[in-house]
């Protein structure tokens, strides 16, 4: 079996998992549509029976009975028809809060590897539109049955109770349907798909121009983006276009009057010899003239269906990409309180990422951290430094070797405790569009207000949040953006320090800032360090030279490990990445 039709398959058996949690739903609607149906196919049988047995044969006594018959089944055919609609909505939309629930959880319970290969705009598209659009195909599911099943109890009504001389008339009108169906849905299929993922470019256009709102200005690109959006949307519209034309050649409705027209003719030619009552012509009639607005609507439920099935399949492949790394059965005894000892045993790691060489990034790490060591991870771009960083905290996971954390491999932790446990000051900060306050107790948000003023404070928050008038109430901009890089960066420090880490990690290796913040980062920095242990990442002098530890990472191999003292004399690489630093005349002076 081809991978596709397995992929078919799989989505196949997630859209009915669904289904099934909500059977009594699905249960309702089928019975629904099954009860409205034949009311309406009863309803020219009444008329057809009152023809004959009342109006004809000029016979009042049946009219009171007939007529509330009549009534009845049109009162039931009425509401039952706006029950199933009202609980077919309902059912779409269980399923879509459902699906777009699962859709949010499994992507919070995704490692970061998945991350590195989707597109944020993509996962935006399908947690709102996606599911939307499987919400209308499982509400409208009843409009896409009806004429099937109406087209099948009108046949079996013929056969049975009228005529089945008409009712042979009316089988090429059901195969050309059948054929008019299976042909529309397989030719409209690639549009469905393509409307999807146009949507989701759209997103995606959308979310990095936003995203990029300052990159864009300043290399004056809002025309390219501009287009670039344009063409997205001009796609778009050509895609219904598509649609439009498959809807032309695919349309059954003409089948349907051509056989509406001939049954007439031959069923009044069916009266002139006798052979049927004018009651049943009457009825045969207005049975076939009832299912034009089924076949009607075909055309839109169909669509419905098809786009769908698209946004389910791409819903299904998105969730089934990666593992998902919280897993809670792995759970073993581990220590309650962390002493902070790490160990990398043949420790090796390459990013596994679409399109790209897969080439190591670290190599056969093998090193020891004492709790509360302070360690200085040091090495030039690219080195590997952030990654070694992330699979401390099990963001990715190496392929070979293993990480202990206080003896026990970082595998067997649930990762929460190991997370709790380790505070971790990226590289790239990211805070989120809150305030002050909120970003800082992000990871503890039943702290004190002391305490967290006391994390503010010592790492430098408090001195300059002071400075503004809503103070720690200052809304920080999306991705922090109205603060400046050094502010984020201690608003970072603070959050990490609130939860009180037994490991930190701080990733400070770019920090081109001023030697006035230098300072003032510099003395955050320090405050959070002690009686912990501590990893940091960074190129401030003095903050390596009063490490307990430098290890020098160098195209993801340690080349050096030692103290600052030991690794100038005895590593050529230390000293390459330090050369320029120890001549400064400010930094000599520093150094005695
Ligand atoms: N998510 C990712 N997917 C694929 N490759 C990656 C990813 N992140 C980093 N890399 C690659 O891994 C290597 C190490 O990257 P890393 O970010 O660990 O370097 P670094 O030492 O922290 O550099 P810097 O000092 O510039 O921050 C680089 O070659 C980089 O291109
Ligand atoms: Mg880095």
């Amino acid at each position: 079996m081809s991978r596709d039709k397995e992929k078919n398959k799989e989505y196949r058996k997630w859209l009915f998992k669904h289904l099934y949690q909500q059977k009594y739903l699905v249960l309702l609607v089928l019975i629904g549509i099954f009860v409205v149906s034949f009311t309406l196919t009863l309803i020219p049988l009444i008329i057809g029976a009152i023809i004959d047995n009342v109006l004809i044969t000029r016979d009042l006594s049946n009219l009171l009975i007939m007529l509330i018959i009549g009534l009845t089944v049109s009162l039931v055919n009425f509401s039952l028809d706006y029950g199933v609609m009202m609980v077919g909505h309902f059912l779409g939309l269980k399923i879509e809060l459902n699906m777009r629930q699962e859709f949010f959880d499994t992507i919070q319970s995704k490692p970061l590897s998945f991350h590195d290969n989707v597109r944020t705009g993509d996962l935006l598209a399908l947690a709102t539109n996606d599911v939307r659009v499987i919400n209308t195909m499982v509400a409208h599911g009843s409009f896409f049955i009806y004429p099937f099943m109406q087209i099948f109890i009108t046949f079996y009504l013929l056969i049975e109770f009228l005529d089945y001389r008409l009712a042979l008339f009316c089988i090429p009108f059901i195969i050309s349907y059948i054929y008019f169906v299976l042909g529309y849905r397989k030719n409209l299929s690639p549009y469905m798909a393509n409307q999807m993922r146009m949507y989701s470019n759209l997103a995606v256009v959308i979310q990095d121009s936003i995203s990029g709102a300052s990159v864009v200005r300043s290399f004056t690109a809002e025309e390219l983006e501009r287009n670039k959006f344009s063409s997205g949307v001009l796609a778009f519209k050509n895609n219904w276009i598509g649609t439009y034309r498959v809807q032309s050649k695919y349309y059954p409705l003409l089948v349907l009057h051509i056989v509406i027209g001939a049954t007439f003719l031959i069923s009044c030619i069916f009266v002139y010899q006798n052979t049927l009552s004018i009651g049943d012509l009457v009825a045969i009639n207005i049975l076939l003239i009832a299912l034009i607005e089924p076949t009607r609507t075909i055309h839109w439920s169909t669509r419905d269906m098809m786009s769908g099935f698209a946004a389910c399949s791409r819903l299904y492949n998105s969730l089934s990409k990666g593992k998902e790394e919280i897993t809670f059965d792995k759970i073993i005894e581990w220590p309650q309180e962390f002493k902070g000892k790490i160990e990398f045993k043949n420790v090796t790691f390459t990013h596994q990422n679409e399109g790209k060489n897969h080439r190591p990034t670290l190599r056969n790490l093998n090193f020891t951290i004492e709790p509360f060591q302070r360690v200085a991870l040091v090495g030039p771009t690219g080195s590997g430094k952030s990654t070694l960083a992330k699979l401390i905290l099990s963001l990715y996971e190496p392929q070979e070797g293993s990480i202990l954390m206080d003896g026990v491999d970082i595998r067997n932790y649930p990762l929460e405790i190991l997370r709790k446990h380790i505070g971790y000051i990226e590289q790239e900060i990211y805070l989120y569009p809150r305030s002050i306050k909120d970003n800082i107790k992000f990871g503890k948000p039943e702290a004190l207000e002391e305490e967290i003023l006391d994390a503010a404070k010592l790492a430098q928050v408090d001195e300059f949040v002071r400075e503004f008038p809503k103070g720690y109430g200052t809304i920080v901009g999306e991705r922090g953006t109205r603060l400046s890089g050094g502010e984020r960066q201690r608003v970072a420090i603070a959050r990490a320090f609130l939860t009180d880490p037994a490991i930190l990690i701080l990733d400070d290796s770019v920090s081109a800032i001023d030697s006035e913040t230098e300072e003032k980062i510099g003395r955050a920095i320090e405050n959070i360090l002690k009686e912990r242990t501590t990893i940091i990442i960074t190129h401030r002098l003095h903050t390596i030279r009063t490490s307990d530890k430098i290890i020098v990472l160098k195209h993801g191999k340690i080349v050096a490990e030692g103290n600052h003292k030991d690794l100038l004399q005895s590593s050529e690489d230390y000293r390459r990445i330090f050369g320029k630093k120890l001549t400064q005349p400010k930094l000599k002076i520093e150094e005695k």
